[in-house]
């Protein structure tokens, strides 16, 4: 095994921690590679689809690396209430990613979230965990273009 995957060592090697393991990954690599998929299953001695299919069933695992900027869209109520189904489009559109997808330079990722605890700015939608509240269309693209130039 990679002696990069050495932290799993702290973690006991029966398959009732394999979520712990996936959880360590994510948190190291910011979503769980092809590469980490084989790193586990060689620690926790079980093949390879069987990690495959926990990694399916949670929805916390990510298996594309995330980009530069990690777009999280609210989906909570409030924000639901508020537009956020545009507020998505537009990002969608303006980066051309969907949610769940890195774009292809890798600068930008997108996901759809539950509340962002910011109900009172709805809609919100963060950006590598700053939120941005009261978003219309204008600020959202203002929001983007800022951010397309870094
Ligand atoms: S519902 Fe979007 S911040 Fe709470």
């Amino acid at each position: 095994m990679d002696p990069k995957y050495d932290f799993l060592k702290k973690i006991d090697r029966e398959s009732s921690n394999l979520i712990k393991g996936l959880q360590a990954v994510q948190a190291l690599e910011g979503y769980v590679s092809d590469e980490s998929i084989l790193a586990i299953a060689e620690y926790f001695s079980i093949p390879s689809v069987e990690v495959e299919g926990v990694l399916s069933f949670y929805a916390q695992f990510k298996r594309i690396k995330p980009g530069k900027y990690k777009i999280a869209v609210c989906d909570g109520t409030a924000c639901h209430i508020k537009g956020s189904t545009l507020i998505e489009e537009w990002v969608a559109q303006e980066l051309h990613i969907k949610a769940g997808e890195t774009d292809q330079r890798g600068h930008f990722s997108l996901e759809r979230v539950a509340c962002l605890g910011c109900c009172s700015l709805a809609p919100v939608f963060s950006i590598n965990g700053r939120v941005y509240g009261k978003l219309d269309r204008k600020n959202t693209i203002k929001i983007l273009k800022e951010y397309q130039s870094k």
